[in-house]
């Protein structure tokens, strides 16, 4: 696990490298789009890099994590009207090449299986952007999700409601109680994951992250047992890491490294 302490604007840029490497090697990637706040300045990010003429998604395609079940077509907190908004529409995807999960399935259990092929028919997904909850989550792997789910339908917890309230008018009763999310050993196939988190909130979910026991009550610490993550983090949300030493240094020697 890489963890990279930095401003917020830096960690942006740095996912948004990640991302551009990726398609400068592979146009025909496969992404994976988080929702949440915390990658709404890679997005900006890549669009800016795309009408700068950076950077292409025309022949990428990418997956989105997860979708609150039962909220309306239009409804601007939909996450696949979401992740349409801060970045399909923005840059050049072909349609139809970003898919998400329909909340409003008639068959939830079906629309999971499907997904599910659909991502290992696309080659699996390359690289995948991440944010964390407070509680840990990962997508909507709630604390207490099976390490080996799948995309299945889950149950939010209060925290995750009361955290996701300032997107439904600071009303945690208008979020919806119940998702559909990749599973964590769906997320655990990505070949690369880039995770971001910012701010107070998310020291301790940090720490668990980086430093816990891989436990199902912090569904995001089996990303320890990943081959290649990169965590960006900015100071506040690194305030609990006792390492937080050790990875500024290793981040600050990384550029003294000669390439190859
Ligand atoms: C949401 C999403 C997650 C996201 C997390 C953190 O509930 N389902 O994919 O990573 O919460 O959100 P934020 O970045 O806004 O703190």
């Amino acid at each position: 696990m890489e963890v990279l302490i930095a401003r917020p604007h830096e960690l942006a840029g740095l996912a948004a490298d990640a991302v551009e490497d990726l398609l400068r090697t592979r146009p025909d990637a496969v992404l994976g789009l988080a929702t949440g706040s915390s990658p709404l300045r890679v997005y900006d990010e890549l669009a800016d890099r795309y009408r700068s003429g950076r950077v292409s998604f025309a022949r990428a395609c990418a997956f989105t994590l997860d979708e609150y079940v039962g909220l309306p077509a239009e409804h601007p907190e939909r996450y696949r009207n979401v992740i349409h908004r801060e970045i399909g529409s923005r840059v050049d995807f072909a349609p139809g090449a970003v898919q998400s999960l329909d909340g409003n399935a008639p068959d939830p259990v079906a629309a999971c299986r499907d997904y599910e092929a659909a991502i290992a028919g696309a080659g699996g997904v390359d690289l995948q952007i991440l944010g964390i909850g407070s509680d840990g989550h990962v997508a909507f792997n709630e604390p207490g999700s099976s390490l080996a789910s799948r995309t299945r339908v889950k149950t939010l917890t209060r925290q995750t409601r009361e955290d996701n309230a300032r997107f439904f008018g600071g009303d945690a009763g208008a979020v919806p109680r119940h998702c559909l999310t990749q599973g964590m050993a769906t997320i655990m196939a990505a070949r690369h994951m880039v995770l971001l988190a910012t701010g107070a909130g998310k020291a301790e979910a940090v720490r668990q992250l980086v430093e816990g026991p891989v436990s199902a009550l912090w569904p995001s610490t089996l990303l320890q047992m990943h081959p290649h993550v990169t965590v960006l983090v900015d100071d506040e949300a690194a305030a609990r890491l006792s390492l937080a030493d050790y990875f500024r240094e290793a981040s600050a020697a990384k550029s003294a490294v000669p390439a190859g």
